[in-house]
């Protein structure tokens, strides 16, 4: 039985968010709707979910130390990871403690933090299609694994990134160097090692958010929002619309992949489960077990949207995964360096038939930062996503 206290009094519910970019703005947002005290924690100063929680720290969530040290003093009720590089042993070592609960386990962030966890476990412990894989530490140990068992052409990452940071496709044997020089400045800790894949040629790729929620009973149950399309350039997401058509059989497929994946991982969220279709066949890519960036499109298209979904589920809610309304998202990128930018043409942007947009507040811009997002939504998905992209165009970021 869920029982939600009032913010800044002795009995308020306590959520800490390990990560306060836009996905965790959201998830503030949706948090404090029910009235839970939010304390949003960040590596930097004034990113987005800071501007609007009751509280704002910035520490390295990747030092244990400073971790331990902020946990113990603000004891949380709930500790939510937001974004993959964090102490995660020391997550681990809390929740064992009984210190705090991590959503949606410490366990599940430790092996989602790389990508060495998570591919093991879905290839290896739960026997579910993925691309053939190898785990190198050397460029002569990638080509050897691509001349024994993966050929080309094949997809190098880190194992330590995200957002497409040091991925590239290598298609014969010139670009191998390359690939690995990228993936080694691309990592987020330098430790050297790469996942090199076999390149799926899938007809298209999708995430399938996925919440485990309580039932009346207390039970965790799984719950399937519609699919998610979406287009990646460079291993980064552009755009994506809701729902994304699939054959029955291949639709049947995912949720099954998804819920066996999540049904290990455990506790109780929103994950987004990332899958390659191909006809009917499917294979698991990863598995984030927080919002995804693919899923900002249901700010506009289901009746509760996916950061609601998390902080329902976190909080022992009962969830509704339904579709309001097909549409569709395009990402808003900086286009320039520097702090403090301001955006021309929002007003002509939102001139666009049902169309709305999120400007994430973020200090600081890059060239290819993603700074906002435009949504549309429209009977014919088609439409939503010409017309995301068209008021995403319209808004031009420049320095100030
Ligand atoms: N083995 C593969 N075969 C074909 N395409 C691939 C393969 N691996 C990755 N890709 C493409 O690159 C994209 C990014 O890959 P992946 O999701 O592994 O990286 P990421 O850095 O974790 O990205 P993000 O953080 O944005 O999810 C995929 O969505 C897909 O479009
Ligand atoms: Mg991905």
């Amino acid at each position: 039985m869920t029982v939600l206290g009032t913010p800044l009094s002795p009995k308020a519910t306590k959520v800490m968010l390990l990560g306060s970019g836009e996905l965790g703005k959201e998830v503030l947002i949706a948090l404090q709707r029910l009235g839970v005290e939010t304390i949003a924690v960040d590596r930097y100063e004034n990113a987005p979910g800071q501007q609007l929680a009751h509280h704002a720290r910035t520490i390295t969530m990747s030092d244990p130390a400073q971790l331990k040290a902020l946990i113990e003093k603000e004891k949380p009720d709930l500790v939510v990871p937001e974004i993959e590089a964090i102490a995660t042993a020391m997550l681990e070592e809390l929740e064992a403690a009984g210190t705090v609960r991590v959503i949606p386990t410490a366990r599940a962030a430790r092996l989602t933090m790389d990508r060495e966890g998570i591919r093991r476990l879905a290839a290896e412990t739960l026997g579910l299609p993925t691309s053939p894989y190898v785990f190198c530490d050397s460029l002569q140990e990638l080509q050897a694994a691509i001349d024994s068992s993966i050929g080309y052409p094949c997809v190098v990452k880190p194992v330590m990134s995200s957002s497409g940071k040091g991925q590239s496709k290598i298609s014969g044997a010139e670009d191998v160097k390359a690939a690995w020089d990228h993936a080694m400045a691309g990592g987020r800790v330098s430790h050297g090692r790469v996942i090199v894949e076999g390149f799926i040629d899938f007809d298209y790729e999708i995430t399938l958010l996925t919440v485990r929620a309580l039932d009346a009973d207390g039970q965790a149950q799984t719950h399937f929002c519609e699919p998610i399309g979406h287009v990646q350039v460079s291993g980064d997401y552009v755009e994506s619309w809701q729902p994304h058509p699939m054959p029955n059989a291949a639709l049947q497929r995912s949720r099954e992949i998804a819920k066996a994946v999540t049904d290990n991982l455990g506790g109780q969220g929103l994950f987004g489960v990332e899958l390659f279709v191909k006809g009917d066949a499917v294979w698991f890519s990863e598995v984030s077990p927080r919002p995804h960036d693919t899923g900002m499109v249901t700010m506009c298209t289901q009746w509760q949207n996916e950061f609601e979904l998390h902080a329902r589920a976190i909080l022992g809610l009962p969830v509704n995964t339904a579709l309001k309304s097909p549409g569709a998202s395009a990402v808003i990128y900086g286009g320039v360096d520097g702090h403090g930018i301001v955006f021309d043409g929002v007003d002509k942007a939102l001139r666009v038939p049902n169309t709305d947009i999120r400007l994430f507040g973020k200090p600081e811009s890059f060239i290819k930062r993603r700074m906002g997002v435009a949504l549309a939504f429209d009977a014919d998905v088609e439409v939503a996503r010409t017309n995301a992209k068209k008021c995403a165009a319209m808004v031009k970021p420049r320095l100030a």
